[in-house]
């Protein structure tokens, strides 16, 4: 949440950093409201705490909310307070963030997951700097400098009806996008160096040093994660090399690894993902191999997948793989028969 005044270290020289360090250095001494884009790890977080240092709410707090993380029904009161006894378990009144950002600035992170009833109270806030803890009868004047971030396109969810039009524009005073890093390759080796360096001062006597041909590596990658996942590539290969230099080896098997790990969930990057299909279509793997590795034995693949035998029937039915008839405490279990032996489709 409230964070103590602390250096902030936004790293790159590219020219769209450039741009975007101009724009802060013009509207931190600024209150203008802010709304900074880009996808998810590009620095976001790391440019909003840039503005307010460079403002005169530097040595005020600096409170973080993350919208996308509280549940919906608790964000109005974490965001603005309650009083005591306004819903079940308030049995103390509570400040808000806006209250403890009071003289600062408060960031809302990911502020396109806010539900339309909070759009309006915040909307509220932009307009009057009152606002009204949950329960409360009377407004209370903040004074509070408002940043906000989204990686999504907020004038699509405009467009969509999902977020309001009039909010839209009260956040996007001044728009500031940060790019991904893959358009900002010259910038990779700076934050490599960065990023080591402060892994270096961690760990005195265990200095980690790079071969030119790895930083080559790292500069030809994608980062679909952006800094974030540069940042923890870079974290991971310090550990592994302490004390030594890391190599194009080291680089290419961590890659490997990092593939590996995208492989396993490729479906996530298709078009029309649908959660539902995807776990039934992960369940129906589950159960074909289970039945597989004990002969279609029911039994000991239901013992295998840690449900009951009726449960597994259930399922075999649904999928059509059992006779909608047959009664499953009378099908056979018998050791190494099952369908594979009885005519019944095999699952595959
Ligand atoms: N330009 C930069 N210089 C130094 N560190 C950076 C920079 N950009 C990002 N980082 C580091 O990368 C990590 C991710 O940054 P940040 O949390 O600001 O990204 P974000 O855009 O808010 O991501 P998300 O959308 O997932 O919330 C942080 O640990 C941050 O310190
Ligand atoms: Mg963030």
């Amino acid at each position: 949440m409230q964070d103590l005044p602390r250096k902030v270290e936004l790293i790159g020289e590219h020219p769209r950093m450039q741009r975007v360090k101009a724009l802060i250095d013009r509207v931190g001494p600024t209150d203008a409201t802010v709304l900074v884009l880009g996808e998810s790890g590009t620095g976001k977080e790391v440019v909003a705490r840039a503005i307010h240092a460079a403002s005169p709410r530097a040595e005020k707090p600096f409170v973080a909310v993350n919208c996308g993380a509280i549940p919906a029904e608790l964000l109005e009161s974490e965001m603005f307070g309650h009083e005591r006894g306004s819903f079940t378990g308030a049995v103390e009144a509570r400040e808000g963030m806006f209250q403890v950002a009071n003289t600062g600035t408060i960031f809302l992170d990911e502020v396109a997951e806010m539900s339309p009833a909070l759009q309006v109270k915040l909307l509220r806030v932009l307009q009057d700097k009152e606002i009204r803890p949950v329960g409360g009868r009377r407004s209370q004047h903040v004074d509070v400098r408002v940043i906000a971030a989204t990686n999504k396109d907020l004038g699509e969810l405009v467009t969509r009806g999902l977020f309001r039009e009039d909010l839209y524009y009260r956040l996007e005073v001044v728009p500031i996008e940060v790019p991904p890093l893959r358009d900002r390759r010259t910038d990779i080796p700076l934050l490599v160096t960065h990023f080591l360096r402060r892994k270096n001062l961690k760990r005195p006597g265990a200095e980690v040093a790079i071969d030119g041909d790895a930083m080559d590596e790292l500069c030809s990658m994608d980062w679909a994660g952006n800094v974030r996942e540069l940042e923890n590539t870079i974290e991971r290969l310090g550990i592994l090399c302490e004390g030594a230099r890391v190599t194009l080896d080291d680089v290419r098997s961590g890659r490997r690894t990092a593939r590996r790990h995208e492989e396993s969930l490729p479906f996530l990057a298709v078009e029309g993902f649908d959660l539902a299909q995807a776990v039934e279509d992960f369940e129906n793997r589950l159960i074909t191999e289970a039945l597989r590795r004990t002969k279609g034995n029911k039994q000991a693949a239901a013992r295998m997948l840690g449900v009951k035998r009726t449960t597994l029937a259930s399922k075999l039915r649904r999928r059509g793989e059992l006779d909608p008839d047959v009664d499953e405490n009378e099908d056979d279990d018998g050791e190494g028969g099952g369908e594979t032996g009885s005519g019944r489709p095999t699952l595959q």
